[in-house]
């Protein structure tokens, strides 16, 4: 591939955790420009070459920032449409656009950055700061777009192709906001430790390294969540009493069925 250029529009949480994935990236050869008001968080670019930074599209133009081979929008939902109607000159005819946006569809993006602009749409999730993201994309582009946006993506963790965009309110619902649902997880099980008669500090090491544990088991083995769970469950047990609670009719199922369900609910209006 050629050298590409890069335009992060919004270099916040998610932004960053993908600018330091792309600059780990030694097969990715481009330059970055970086649009992002607030740089307090940013000190970290500076000894980087391949990144310029600005406050504004109207300071890259006027600096000369090339044109973008892609510009990857990278701003809340609801900043959405004034950083398009600030990109000004950055648009151009040979860029594509990549929203990682909740909600907001391609349609939405095209009707302002043009019917014949391609425009395709991601959406990652926050252990992509450390490379473990995975993020779902959806992209009704040329191959070169498609190849380009999957190296970006990949650069932070496993990447999915979705060929419905339909799909990605449930995508959002699920992986783009589950990591906060496992955190909850942790959260409750340390709590009803503490509940059990354990000291919070020995309740909080417990909890955690229990679910990262049994992630990386997960991860490490061919072996479904479900067999997983029967493995570790033994008829008459502790586990399988607790299990009878979690899994009984108004149990966790039914609840993360009813919070992924709000959570698409969300994604679908921060669309309208
Ligand atoms: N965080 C996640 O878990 C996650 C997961 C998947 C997808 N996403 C999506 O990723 C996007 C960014 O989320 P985030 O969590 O990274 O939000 P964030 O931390 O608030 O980052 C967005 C950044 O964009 C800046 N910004 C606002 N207007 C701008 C403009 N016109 N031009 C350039 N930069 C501008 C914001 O500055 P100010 O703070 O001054 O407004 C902020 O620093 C969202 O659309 C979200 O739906 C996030």
């Amino acid at each position: 591939m050629a050298q590409q250029q890069i335009t992060l529009l919004g270099c916040g949480k998610m932004g960053s955790a993908m600018l330091e994935g792309w600059l780990a990236d030694r097969n990715l050869d481009a330059n970055f420009t970086i649009i992002e008001p607030h740089q307090t968080h940013l000190g970290w670019l500076e000894d980087q070459t391949a990144v310029r930074l600005y406050a504004d599209c109207v300071a890259a133009i006027a600096d000369g920032a090339p044109v973008s081979t892609m510009i990857v929008l990278a701003v809340k939902p609801q900043m959405m449409d004034d950083a398009i109607a600030g990109l000004g000159m950055m648009k151009h005819a040979d860029c594509a656009y990549l929203s990682i946006a909740a909600g907001i569809s391609t349609g939405w993006l095209k009707q302002r950055l043009g019917d014949n602009a391609i425009v395709i749409r991601a959406m990652p999730n926050t252990p992509a700061a450390i490379g473990k993201g995975i993020t779902a994309l959806y992209a009704d582009a040329p191959d070169h777009v498609r190849d380009l946006a999957s190296q970006l993506l990949a650069a932070v963790g496993q990447v999915v192709h979705v060929q419905d965009e339909s799909l990605m309110d449930g995508v959002t619902a699920l992986s783009g906001s589950g990591p906060a649902y496992v955190f909850l997880l942790v959260e409750a099980m340390t709590e009803a430790g503490i509940e059990a008669g354990l000291p919070d500090d020995l309740a909080v090491e417990l909890a955690k390294a229990t679910v990262c544990g049994a992630g990386a088991l997960m991860a490490a083995v061919d072996t479904t969540p479900a067999i997983l769970r029967e493995n570790v469950t033994s008829k008459g047990g502790t586990t399988a009493a607790a299990l009878a609670v979690l899994m009984a009719d108004d149990g966790l199922a039914s609840l993360m069925t009813k919070a992924v369900a709000a959570a698409k609910a969300r994604s679908i209006a921060l669309g309208e």
